[in-house]
């Protein structure tokens, strides 16, 4: 593994704590209102002195028994030393355990750093004092995307994924467009993808209908400091997007579209497009994604991007997200503009 020497700053600023604290949620602990209350290593001392205490009045019990033990077993000895027993197995059994329980912490703790360092979101480096230390990176674009691709692959999310979202990419650098309208937002992934690539001054425009993908996906694009360049909208795309040539009161109009991601229902594809069809810049790129996998369901709009002589229509083939035996690919069309000479 490679190892980074860096300068550490202490103390840490308060900005940095904050930054911790959000970032280290995978390695809290799960605490009860008892923990917060009576922390772990409170009860540990109690517990040991419990279990000394009861040592110490064993051994006064079990002495004066032996010194005397008919007066002693009149006096109830035998139980005072049977109490006293029981009282320091209970306290040494419950110190063993607590110790147990934060060895395990320790260890799940180290299992997820280590975690953390294989899926390169924690870097190791070296101290001051020369010990080897790990610590979260910082959250970005490129950490938002490793961990969506992780729930991707673990639950085969509908999302772009690593290969199709490249080829997206590739294509974004190609047309270097100003405004990117996205008709299918999810999580955020296909537009912090684009907008990895997208030159200066230029915005993503993405719509979500469904709410709650709407929160999720403004989370991972402020997440990914990506807020100030994408525009994720509630609404149903095709009445979202004929809005965008006057604006409204909480939007600039834009001057057209350069480049079109449908992502969402195939089925309404053909909508998404005739809806932006009036917005498109000539030279605009419109990128369908699933249109191998979907090609069906999108025979109406294959037919129309490959037919109607607007635009310049092919498939780059490439695979579904997250299945690699499983073939799709992206239409990709450009517009040839109104001027069809
Ligand atoms: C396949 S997911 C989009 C994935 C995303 N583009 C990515 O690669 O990360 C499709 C999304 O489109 C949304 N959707 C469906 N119909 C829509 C519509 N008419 N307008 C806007 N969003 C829509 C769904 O709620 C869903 O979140």
């Amino acid at each position: 593994m490679k190892v980074e020497s860096v300068k550490v700053k202490r103390p840490i600023s308060a900005e940095e704590r904050e930054r911790r604290t959000k970032m280290e949620d995978e390695l809290k602990d799960a605490r009860t209102w008892f923990d917060y209350l009576v922390p772990r290593q409170l009860r540990r001392v109690y517990f040991a002195a419990g279990a000394v205490s009861c040592t110490v009045a064993s051994v006064i019990a079990l002495t004066k028994l032996l010194q005397n033990p008919a007066l002693q077993v009149e006096d109830g000895g035998q139980y005072n030393l049977a109490i006293n027993l029981v009282g320091l197995i209970l306290f040494a059994g419950a110190y063993t355990w607590e110790g147990a329980q934060a060895e395990k912490r320790v260890e799940r703790r180290r299992t997820i750093r280590e975690a953390q360092i294989r899926l390169g979101d924690r870097e190791v480096y070296v101290n001051k004092e020369g010990e080897k230390m790990s610590r979260l990176k910082p959250v970005d674009d490129n950490w938002i995307l490793r961990r969506l691709d992780r729930w991707g692959n673990k639950d085969k999310l509908p999302m772009i994924g690593p290969k199709k979202g490249a080829i997206l990419q590739g294509l974004v650098v190609q047309r270097a467009p100003q405004t990117i309208v996205e008709v299918g937002a999810f999580l955020g992934y296909s537009a912090i993808r684009m907008g990895q690539v997208l030159p200066p001054g230029g915005r993503i425009i993405s719509y979500e209908s469904d709410f709650k993908w709407l929160i999720a996906a403004k989370r991972f694009v402020w997440q990914a400091k990506m807020a100030d360049k994408i525009d994720v909208r509630w609404g149903r795309a095709q009445e979202g997007i004929p809005q965008l040539k006057t604006g409204s009161l909480f939007s600039k109009p834009i001057d057209g579209i350069d480049f079109l991601f449908l992502d969402a229902k195939p089925s309404e594809y053909l909508d998404y497009l005739l809806a932006a069809e009036p917005l498109l810049n000539p030279g605009a790129v419109i990128v369908a994604d699933n249109a191998g996998i979907f090609s069906k369901s999108l025979t109406e709009y294959l037919n129309y991007v490959r037919g109607s002589g607007r635009y310049k229509s092919e498939i780059i083939e490439s695979t579904l997200e997250y299945r690699d035996d499983v073939q799709d690919g992206l239409e990709v069309s450009t517009y040839k503009g109104t001027d069809l000479s």
